[in-house]
């Protein structure tokens, strides 16, 4: 039986070169880097000779080379594959570092962290982008578990539509899909008509999609026929010292390049439709209440549901 779970370890691009790049998932410290037929693996970041990191070292032909004394590693076992300074008539001892399953999918590089056969499931399986895409890292100064909650409460602490105001009225009960809470909020074009307190149809909802297990979050602007304007998806893990690692892409569909002049003037100067904050207001936070991420939680009941929208859809990857 497996334990553990696929996580967003970095987008695609932020790995490539010689370089390997430092990442935390789940806690745990990585050197991720590819060979030269692209394919990427990740290592545990610490040699197992002296303890020393790994990811300052250099992608040699045989794997990942410590940057210390310069012992080589393989991507896919971990196992040491040169040494240099050994004699010809030497054997390389039976020197390894953790490997973990890595599967990269939609321009994410997700790594298994746990116990015995990955499952089949990627976190971020219908993630497609159309027309122009924003892409971005960070480590947010809040708890890995909290941001989850939070992306439920007060979604509004953590990112924003610009030009958008998302309200906090809850159109519907937090509803299960899948592996996931699913909630929608109104949400309305900022300085049109009343104030939120005097609407009754929002022209537009916010949808977040928040996981029970693991960290893909899918958030999307939608207009009041529930037609994607912006979609997002951002991979959320633990980093250390309760703090949480997050990498996104996001997406304007053709239809966002409609709507108030402000708006619009933002979608023809390619700026990006949407913000995620990696400054985290504490007082912000502190202020929410608690009330879908109890579903979350499983201390309130949740209505099981599948919604028929695409981003729902689960996958496996072959
Ligand atoms: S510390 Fe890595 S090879 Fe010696």
């Amino acid at each position: 039986m497996p334990t553990g779970a696929w996580w967003t370890a970095a987008l695609s691009e932020q790995v490539a070169g010689t370089k390997p790049l430092a990442v935390v998932c789940d806690g745990r410290q990585l050197a991720l880097f590819r060979d030269a037929a692209g394919h990427a693996f990740a290592l545990e970041d610490r040699c197992p000779h002296r303890r020393v990191l790994l990811s300052p070292g250099v992608v040699k032909p045989g794997g990942l080379q410590c940057p210390y004394h310069g012992w080589t590693f393989d991507g896919a076992s971990g196992k040491c594959t040169d040494i240099p300074n050994l004699r010809r008539d030497e054997k390389i001892p039976a020197a390894a570092v953790r490997a973990y399953p890595v599967a990269e999918q939609n321009g994410f590089i997700h790594v298994f962290a746990g116990e015995g056969e990955a499952p089949q499931r990627l976190p971020a399986p219908a993630y497609r982008p159309q027309g122009r895409e924003y892409t971005g890292t960070a480590v947010a100064g809040i708890a890995f578990d909290e941001y989850l909650d939070v992306m439920l409460d007060g979604p509004e602490c953590l990112m924003a539509f610009p030009g958008v105001l998302i309200t906090d009225f809850f159109l519907g009960e937090p509803r299960r899909d899948g592996a996931h809470v699913v909630l929608d909020r109104g949400a309305m074009w900022k300085g049109r008509g009343l104030g939120p307190a005097f609407v009754s149809e929002h022209p537009l909802l916010v949808r977040t999609r928040v996981p029970l297990a693991g960290g893909d979050i899918a958030i999307e602007l939608l207009d009041a026929a529930e037609q994607a304007l912006v979609t997002i998806q951002v991979g959320a893990t633990a980093n250390r010292r309760g703090t949480t690692s997050l990498a996104w892409r996001g997406f304007a569909h053709a239809r966002a390049n409609k709507g108030p002049p402000g708006w619009c003037l933002r979608r023809l100067a390619g700026k990006p439709p949407f913000n995620v904050f990696t400054d985290i207001e504490g007082r912000a936070i502190a202020a929410l209440e608690k009330a879908p991420s109890l579903a979350r939680r499983g201390i309130i009941p949740i209505a099981s549901h599948q919604h028929a929208h695409p981003c729902a859809a689960e996958e496996s990857f072959a």
